[in-house]
C-alpha cells in the first residue's frame, strides 16, 4: 500500500483524526500537557509500560511512543482480536478511575492509556501498534 500523506494543521488539543493506511485505522491524536504529564504515573498499572516489545519502531519504545511528544499516531486496532478501540476523551474514568482519558475496547474490555499502552488485567496482550511513520514538515506526517 502507498503511503498516506495526513495534514495535521488543524488539529486541536484533545482532538482525534482518523484517516486510513493499508485498509486499517490510524488514528493522530493531539495531546496536551496535562495528558502526557499523567503518563508517567501509570507505568505501574501497565503490562508493558516502556513498549519492549519488538513490533514497535524504536521511536515508540518509550513511555511517550512518539515522534513528537504531542502527536499520538497509533493503528486504531485492538491486539487482542482486532476490534477498533473507542476514543474517550472525557470519560475513561468510568474503565480506570482516576485516568480522564484513554482508549476502552467495547468488544472485551481491552483499556489502553494515551499512548496506546495496554493496561493490565484485560485480554490485550500489547500495547497498540504505532505504524512506521515521519514528518515531512511541522504539519505533515507520511504514514507507511
Ligand atoms: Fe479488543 Fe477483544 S478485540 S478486547
Amino acid at each position: 500500500g502507498a503511503p498516506v500523506e495526513v495534514n495535521i494543521s488543524k488539529l486541536e488539543p484533545g482532538q482525534l483524526l482518523r484517516v486510513e493506511w493499508r485498509g486499517k485505522p490510524v488514528w493522530i491524536v493531539r495531546r496536551t500537557q496535562e495528558v502526557l504529564d499523567g503518563l508517567a504515573k501509570l507505568d505501574g498499572q501497565l503490562r508493558d509500560p516502556g513498549s519492549e516489545e519488538p513490533q514497535q519502531p524504536v521511536y515508540a519504545q518509550n513511555s511517550v511512543r512518539a515522534i513528537k511528544d504531542e502527536y499520538f499516531v497509533a493503528v486504531g486496532l485492538c491486539t487482542h482480536l482486532g476490534c477498533s478501540p473507542t476514543y474517550q476523551p472525557d470519560s475513561f474514568g468510568e474503565q480506570v478511575e482516576g485516568v480522564p482519558s484513554g482508549f476502552f475496547c467495547p468488544c472485551h474490555g481491552s483499556k489502553f492509556d494515551m499512548a496506546g499502552r495496554v493496561f493490565q488485567g484485560v485480554p490485550a496482550p500489547l500495547n497498540l501498534v504505532v505504524p512506521p511513520h515521519f514528518y515531512v514538515d511541522d504539519n505533515t506526517i507520511l504514514i507507511g
